[in-house]
């Protein structure tokens, strides 16, 4: 009994409290999720979806003087059963992120992420005019070890970014890059090694 009234309490709580930031299911959210350790969050971080979410050691999400801070948040939507979004260790986050699997998106250790960004391995709707109302095709999202996302980036199905990659600010990513390139543009291309 216990128990469960501190769940309504955390959850009723958390839920309208816009100036203490920690990660919390969305109030009707079914989703699992495990953290390896307590991640720093210094911008409110919802979890949303009924798949699952694991998140690694040392992480955080936010960032004070990132911009954008105050009126923002963080998503991360695992929008189906067995949808997985999954996070290394060490992964830090600026502001306003919405990270959002329908099948599988894995982000490595040591992974920066800038402002405004936006990852997703489907399309919501259909390309085909006539199937607009139904989910368009499903893929997955994979980005490395230590690759730094800027400012404003889209990752889109199907990407997936080698280890030690940056991704330029403004990038539209679309496809498969290597290891330790510089990556930008819409869409983008590679830009030149590190
Ligand atoms: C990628 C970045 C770090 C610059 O790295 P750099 O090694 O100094 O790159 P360079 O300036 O040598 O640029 C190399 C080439 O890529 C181009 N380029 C660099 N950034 C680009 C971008 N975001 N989009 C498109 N082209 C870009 C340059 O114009 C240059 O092209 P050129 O060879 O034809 O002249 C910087 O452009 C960037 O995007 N920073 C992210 C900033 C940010 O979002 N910070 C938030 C904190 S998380």
């Amino acid at each position: 009994m216990k128990s469960y009234l501190l769940l309504i309490h955390f959850k009723l709580h958390s839920s309208f409290s816009r100036w203490k930031y920690f990660i919390y299911p969305n109030l009707f959210s079914r989703a699992k999720y495990s953290c390896a350790t307590n991640p720093i969050y210094q911008q409110k971080t919802e979890i949303t979806g009924v798949g699952r979410i694991t998140i690694g050691k040392n992480c955080g999400f936010g960032y004070r003087i990132g911009g954008f801070w105050r009126n923002g948040s963080i998503e991360f939507q695992a929008r189906y059963k067995d949808a997985e979004i999954i996070i290394g260790d060490n992964v830090f986050t600026n502001n306003n992120i919405f990270i959002c699997a329908a099948n599988k998106i894995s982000i490595g250790s040591h992974t920066r992420i800038g402002q405004g960004i936006m990852i997703t391995d489907f399309e919501a709707h259909g390309t085909d005019p006539e199937n607009r109302n139904k989910v368009g095709e499903i893929g997955t999202v994979d980005i490395g070890e230590n690759v730094w996302i800027g400012n404003n980036v889209t990752i889109l199905k199907n990407s997936k970014v080698g280890k030690n990659t940056i991704i330029g600010t403004g990038a539209i990513v679309n496809g498969v890059f290597p290891e330790n390139v510089l990556i930008g543009g819409v869409p983008a291309k590679i830009l030149k090694s590190l």
